[in-house]
């Protein structure tokens, strides 16, 4: 996509926002069919999650979020001698996040993720709300009111809004939560750091699969994608970066400095980021499709690692133009790398800037790269297809090692595929790993393997149309693994029912296909 291409774009999604914005308190527009059982009650509560079974209170039913403004004041923690150890480290947030919806039925209360933060005050199309104890099951409440649960061992956070009036379906509203509180080193269900992250220089900001309800209230499942603003207020000296592109030079005063951000792109909540530190920001470079590259890199990475970080980067623009040549245009209106010298772990494909754990490694930047087409602008409708996510950025990074001059493709096939491996390595289902293999070696490597053998099965020029079809039909939206099935039958005009059973679900390794 050239810059006017890009430009229209961004035009035509700020238009929408604006459309949306501008139906705010507009009042009903009509009803979804099939919302309620009949003879049951007309107003009922949204779900209090977005229904998938991997992470059931993840995201909420009732509404889609069209917008996020998040408006935040972040102190990071201060330093001590000696050290507080990392565990014990906290930051401050104090936060206002503004949320545009639209309910999709008749909703008499509907439910946001908020975890370890404390609600202070809620209005809802400016009515304020009273906060108050949660109330025992089925009992009414009155009046406009919310309440919070956190029980870290159900792994439960729910914040319930109770609109008053009532909420009819295809109505927008704007809800104004205000919270805070102190900053932790969140874990996932497999114990990996992740959401807001206390640094001992700021936070690293990474949010897979459901981590972003650590740092706002938010529907936080990737079926309920939402374009996003940002207002990040930290101390003179320290950068915060989110996704985007920046609204304006940051603005100092009173000794801190407040960083803007749009990304106006649709956008799953875990590819939010607002990383804060001691970033500096590298000239901006471009990709050939005119794509700006907003790099920011840790001042304290030394060394190897800002050799092996800027010999990443400095790639970037290339990597660009060859995924282009692949996949079809860059989907969003920019991209760059967040690189940390703190660590979580790993990296993470956070929408049109990805963070970087201590140093940004080549293969690492192009598999990141790939994913903003591949599991960002066409994203898991539920988590169980994630081999979608991490199979195709593991191809891809084969793909540009081979286009590097390096292996090719087929030798890291065959580099994966001869070595002998466990039984419980084959019996894992790639397209349904488990909450808990989500991020199982299986699903990147046989996930790639699979990508390769399908190129084989159904021939070059097939697969490169139908993964184009593939990103043009699920373009800002989520597929399924059975859309992605069909879209290659469709274009190849083949039964691939058995191919992906074989390498997607059979529990031993594939010999033949
Ligand atoms: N999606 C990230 C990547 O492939 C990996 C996230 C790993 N997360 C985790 N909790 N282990 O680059
Ligand atoms: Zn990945």
């Amino acid at each position: 996509m050239g810059t006017l291409a890009r430009t229209s774009r961004i035009l035509a999604s700020a238009s929408l926002a604006a459309a949306v914005l501008a139906s705010v308190g507009a009042g009903a527009a009509p009803a979804e069919p099939g919302a309620r059982a009949p003879g049951g009650p007309r107003f009922t509560a949204g779900a209090d999650g977005a229904g998938d079974p991997y992470f059931p209170r993840a995201g909420n039913g009732g509404y889609d979020v069209s917008h996020y403004d998040l408006d935040i004041d972040y102190e990071p923690p201060t330093a001590t001698v000696p050290p507080t150890p990392l565990a014990q480290i906290r930051g401050r947030l104090d936060g206002v996040a503004t949320i545009d919806l639209v309910a999709r039925q008749d909703l008499d209360r509907f439910n946001l993720d908020l975890r370890g933060m404390t609600v202070s005050a809620l209005t809802i199309n400016g009515k304020r709300a009273t906060g108050i104890a949660p109330p025992a099951d089925g009992a009414e409440v009155e009046g406009a009111a919310y309440w919070h649960v956190q029980d870290a061992a159900a792994r439960q956070w729910e914040l319930t809004v109770q609109p008053r009036p009532k909420l009819k379906a295809g109505q927008s509203a704007r809800v104004v939560v205000t919270y805070g509180g102190e900053t932790t080193r969140p874990t996932d269900i497999e114990g990996a750091l992740y959401g807001w992250v206390t640094t001992r220089d700021g936070a690293m900001v990474v949010g897979e699969p459901e981590g972003s309800m650590t740092w706002y209230p938010v529907s936080d499942h990737p079926r309920d994608k939402a374009t996003y603003s940002f207002e990040i207020t930290v101390p003179a000296g320290k950068t915060a970066v989110a996704n985007g592109l920046p609204d304006g030079d940051p603005v100092t005063a009173g000794g801190r400095t407040t960083w803007s951000w749009e990304a106006p792109d649709q956008q799953a909540s875990y590819l939010t980021t607002a990383s804060v530190g001691d970033f500096v920001q590298r000239p901006v470079t471009m990709s050939a499709s005119g794509v700006p590259i907003l790099d920011f890199v840790d001042s304290k990475i030394a060394g190897n690692a800002l050799a092996a970080t800027n010999a990443s980067l400095a790639l970037q623009p290339r990597m660009i133009d060859f995924f282009e040549s692949r996949f079809g245009a860059y989907p969003f209106n920019s991209f760059g790398s967040i690189v940390d010298n703190d660590s979580v772990g790993y990296a993470l494909e956070t929408q049109t800037r990805p963070v970087y754990s201590s140093s940004a490694g080549q293969g690492t930047v192009a598999h990141e790269l790939a994913h903003q087409w591949l599991g960002n602008a066409v994203s898991p409708d539920e988590w169980r297809h994630i081999w979608l996510n991490e199979g195709w950025a593991t191809y891809a990074a084969w793909m540009w090692t081979e286009e590097n001059g390096g292996t090719t493709a087929q030798q890291a096939f065959a580099n994966w595929y001869a070595p002998a491996r466990t039984p419980a390595y084959w019996a894992l289902p790639i397209a349904d790993p488990g909450a808990l293999g989500l991020f199982a070696t299986q699903v990147y490597n046989r996930g790639a393997g699979t990508l390769h053998a399908l190129r084989t099965k159904v021939g070059d020029e097939v697969f490169f149309a139908a993964t184009r079809e593939w990103l043009r039909r699920y373009d800002d939206s989520t597929g399924t693994t059975d859309d992605f099935i069909a879209v290659f039958e469709e274009e190849s005009g083949q039964d691939l029912s058995a191919f992906f059973h074989t390498w997607l679900f059979a529990p031993e390794k594939p010999t033949s296909w």
